[in-house]
């Protein structure tokens, strides 16, 4: 009897078979053949969990690249993906070494938030030769276009641009700016102080009076603003920060000062972390614009893509918005970084 069932499976797997091919074969060569071609294509594609890719990651130097750490982590966890992740520590060297760890542990793609835009064409091109793919992610790299597959990311320009608008809102288009900017030669830091000068340019009161690094930190905005308010003082109309966190920073010196941030000096910065949206509840700052650090779903899916040869367009830009204090209350319980 149980030889008699064995039997009776295997005649009936053999048939099954035999139908599937036959199947195949008959659509094959008709106007249906993609339906048979489909499945052997799917066979032969990674799946998430088949996935193993290296992501250099730049540091810990803000909340925002926190919460792009954590998205990158939450989302390689969620979808089952080998991930080799790497801190740079702020440093191009590191993350140079890191890319370099990672075609010989032969990933299938490497992500990497570049720390500044240029220096990277040697690097990209042993991995181009190794055949693995670079997706840029967060910030773009000064490299033509055959040395990585997509860039993921944030469109810094329009960013800065954003700024200036509420800012010459902000000033009546007339004042004294001070601008803390990211980290020198980083592609934030280039983009966010161009699109600003597009912006302001058009208005001849409008006075940027000083232009220097924070770094991204909190502790540098801090720093570089005790110093500004030292020359300048009650000169100071507004400061323009790169990101939050300086802002932030610069907010803490401003009230070290004596005076008022939000009031006396206006604030406009670049993120919309939680924070900010405390710091505009308290009126302390008076617009964040929105860059967006929650990558870490669609960086896989592309990832995928590009490990299985599909195409992708060579931009992937992030939807962004601007908040001002009157919705920070509603919205602030929305935000997840
Ligand atoms: O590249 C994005 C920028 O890097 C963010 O605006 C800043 O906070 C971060 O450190």
């Amino acid at each position: 009897m149980n030889l008699f069932l064995r039997s009776l499976a295997k005649l009936l797997a053999l048939l099954s078979l035999g139908f599937f091919m036959a199947a195949c074969t008959a659509k094959s060569g008709s106007d249906t053949a993609d339906l048979t071609w489909q499945p052997e294509e799917i066979n032969g594609k990674k799946t998430y969990a088949e996935l193993v890719v290296g992501y250099s990651q730049i540091g810990a130097e803000s909340e925002w690249r926190i919460g792009n750490t954590a998205s990158i982590l939450e989302a390689a966890e969620n979808l089952g993906v080998e991930l080799l992740f790497s801190d740079g520590q702020q440093r191009q060297e590191n993350q140079i070494r890191a890319i370099r760890t990672f075609i010989a542990q032969r990933v299938d793609v490497i992500g990497v938030s570049p720390v500044v835009e240029t220096g990277w064409e040697s690097v990209f091109q042993e991995a181009k030769d190794a055949g693995i793919p670079i997706i840029l992610v967060d910030r773009r790299a000064a490299v033509s276009e055959d040395l990585y597959t997509a860039y993921l990311g944030s469109d810094f320009i329009e960013e800065g641009k954003n700024a200036g608008r509420v800012m010459v809102d902000l000033l009546g288009g007339e004042g004294h700016i001070i601008e803390l900017v990211g980290t020198v030669g980083s592609a934030p830091a280039l983009d966010r102080y161009a699109g600003f000068r597009e912006i302001i340019q058009e208005y001849p009161g409008m006075k940027i009076i000083a232009s220097e690094s924070g770094d991204f930190t909190r502790a540098k905005g801090e720093e570089v603003m005790a110093d500004l308010l030292k020359l300048y003082g009650d000169e100071i109309d507004a400061v323009y920060a790169h990101n939050d966190d300086m802002a932030i920073g610069a907010i803490r010196a401003i009230e070290a000062y004596g005076l008022k941030p939000g009031e006396d000096i206006k604030i406009v910065s670049i993120d919309a972390i939680r924070d900010a949206f405390q710091m505009m509840i308290d009126g302390k700052l008076n617009a964040t614009i929105e860059c967006n650090p929650l990558l870490g779903p669609q960086f896989f899916e592309l990832a995928l893509k590009v490990a299985n040869g599909e195409p992708v367009p060579k931009w992937i830009p992030s939807e962004e918005g601007v908040f001002f204090p009157e919705d920070a209350a509603e919205i602030m319980p929305l935000r997840r970084y």
